[in-house]
């Protein structure tokens, strides 16, 4: 049987800290009321002239090496985001032409923060069917530039950076088990960037109404977010017909610990079943779970044959799993 085997994870994070002390003195907000509520210490925030796809073409680089793989072998590029660099052409084709990936099909998707899980889904597909051999998948995102910094409850939550792998297509039990996809659109207004696009397009009336920044109804979310995330796995579980018990490493979206320790609580899943590292970068929607993969490949947490699921949720709603045998 073929599978899409992730053979090379790469990351990349803008330099610049922004921390919660430093918030402190821009809303009115406090380092314990974040640490508290959410989890995150700190953010990283792009340069001005950073693009999601300068991040992109980083977090790929590291990847492709890691697998020793060249970008002209790469048939198929899919980037997640909902922060493009412009709204075309894609960063997919901006990724393209950076790396050299002459011969490589490159789209993006938007599907918020599930934005990688449904990229991985997609180039899964691609491989399994036979039309493609080797693929790379990334979920990259420039919050800060659409982040309104007079709004206390989306500035302290959003963070920049970006994570890619290269899958290939091999015979064998290791690789991409499954992957569900879900969406529900009627919850369109819970988290949305009003401005900016065909429907209210730029004008000095919109951005003096701020309606360029994203805006979100955190309370409602956290909620949806709880149980939808606790679906999917509950349905990746029985897919697959294991135990909760046989995840070796549970890498979820990281939006808030709290939703984090809620799923694990509820799938009785111990803390270092859990790989977390929302307090050092917040919420990088479709880039916070190839982070969080990269780190915990390159930090020796994840063994040959291991059990990972992803799990992730975010604006549109979207949400959706990926179980992969490593
Ligand atoms: N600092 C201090 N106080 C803040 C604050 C901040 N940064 N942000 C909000 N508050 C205040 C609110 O104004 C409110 O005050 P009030 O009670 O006087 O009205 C109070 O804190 C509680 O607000 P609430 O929104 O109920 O807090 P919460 O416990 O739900 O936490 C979030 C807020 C945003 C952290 C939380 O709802 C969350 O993480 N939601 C999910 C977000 C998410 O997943 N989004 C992306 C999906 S991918």
């Amino acid at each position: 049987m073929i599978r899409s085997r992730i053979v090379g994870t790469g990351s990349y994070l803008p330099e610049k800290v922004l921390t919660n002390e430093e918030l402190e003195k821009i809303v009115d907000t406090t380092d314990e009321w974040i640490l508290t509520r959410t989890g995150i210490r700190e953010r990283r925030i792009t340069a001005n002239g950073e693009a999601s796809s300068t991040l992109a073409t980083n977090a790929a680089r590291r990847a492709l090496d890691m697998a020793g793989v060249s970008p002209e072998e790469l048939d198929i590029i899919v980037v997640g985001t909902v922060t493009p660099d412009m709204f075309f052409p894609s960063v997919g084709c901006l990724v393209q032409d950076a790396l050299g990936a002459k011969k490589a099909v490159a789209f993006d998707l938007s599907a918020g923060c599930s934005g990688f899980v449904y990229g991985l889904s997609v180039a899964d597909n691609f491989l399994k069917n036979g039309q493609y051999k080797k693929a790379l998948v990334v979920g990259t995102e420039n919050l800060s530039k659409v982040t309104d910094y007079q709004d206390r409850g989306t500035c302290v939550l959003l963070g920049d950076g970006s994570g890619a792998v290269v899958l290939v297509a091999e015979e064998g039990h290791q690789g991409i088990l499954s992957t569900h996809l879900h969406s529900d659109g009627s919850y369109k207004d819970l988290l949305f960037q009003p401005g900016g696009g065909s429907r209210v397009p730029p004008t000095y009336e919109s951005i003096d109404e701020r309606l360029h920044y994203l805006k979100m109804d955190g309370n409602k979310l956290f909620k949806i977010a709880v149980k939808s995330l606790e679906d999917v796995v509950l349905e990746a579980i029985a897919h697959n017909n294991i135990k909760d018990s046989d995840i070796d490493l549970l890498i979820p979206h990281q939006a808030n610990l709290r939703i984090i320790q809620a799923i694990a609580k509820r799938l009785n899943l111990p803390e270092e079943k859990v790989f977390v590292n929302i307090h050092k970068y917040g919420n990088t929607s479709s880039a916070s779970i190839p982070i969080a993969l990269d780190e915990a490949n390159r930090a020796g947490r994840i063994q040959e044959d291991n059990l990972l699921l992803l799990n992730a949720f975010g604006a549109g709603l979207t949400w959706g799993s990926a179980l992969v045998r490593w």
